[in-house]
């Protein structure tokens, strides 16, 4: 499938078949998909919780609204971040390079992030809200439907994963098998209403 078709064709979709397994690799590819995206400084500070335990899904659902998609869908990914990824050893991210590029990068890191708590975040936000869409699109495009929720209590979560101190949720990604169709489009807003031409 294009990328214009899974854009086109990805909807929010509420209601899966609880039966229905997804293959380990369509799951790892769309894994991969979501780590082939882009991160500043390349940190690559998302972290992909892939929660299949039923006990622990039914935990959550209790926690988010009661949301099927929660334990109906076939995994729940609980999109999060390393708000710290920044300070350990940031040369690796860029590995694959000649050193002297790892050492300017983990320099460059070090000054962008140190001292600035929001920007840590906002740039962990920006990461997760990133592979969140990246992980839609390639499930939609092997033929999966999948919702993406905040629709939880994120503290509550947190102690429910283990989530380390130093790390924060953005979002679950739903995927699945649908087994109803989504409601009709809630609607779109013009392109008059959303798009500036060069300034406010
Ligand atoms: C950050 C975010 C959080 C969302 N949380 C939920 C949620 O908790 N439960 C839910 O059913 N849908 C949730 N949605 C889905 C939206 O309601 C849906 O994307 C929106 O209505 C547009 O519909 P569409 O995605 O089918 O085009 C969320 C979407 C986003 C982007």
């Amino acid at each position: 499938m294009d990328v214009l078709k899974a854009v086109a064709t990805r909807r929010a979709v509420k209601q899966y078949d609880p039966d229905f397994q997804i293959p380990e690799a369509d799951l790892a590819q769309i894994l991969d998909a979501a780590r082939m995206g882009p991160t500043a400084f390349n940190l690559q500070n998302w972290r992909f919780v892939v929660v299949t335990d039923p006990a622990l899904r039914k935990q959550i659902r209790a926690v988010a609204w009661d949301q099927a998609q929660v334990t109906d869908a076939s995994v729940l990914i609980v999109v999060c971040a390393d708000l710290a990824a920044w300070t350990k050893n940031p040369a690796r991210y860029w590995q694959d390079a000649p050193q002297d590029v790892q050492t300017l990068m983990a320099g460059m890191i070090d000054q962008y992030y140190r001292g600035r708590e929001q920007v840590q975040r906002d740039e962990a936000m920006r990461s997760c809200g990133l592979a969140a869409q990246t992980l839609m699109l390639t499930a939609v495009s092997l033929g999966y439907e999948t919702c993406p929720m905040d629709g939880f209590d994120f503290d509550a979560v947190g102690k429910l994963i283990n989530l380390p101190e130093d790390h924060a949720i953005g979002l679950f990604v739903a995927i699945g098998k649908g087994s109803a169709p989504p409601k009709p489009r809630g609607g779109s807003l013009p392109r008059q209403d959303v798009v500036i031409s060069n300034h406010f």
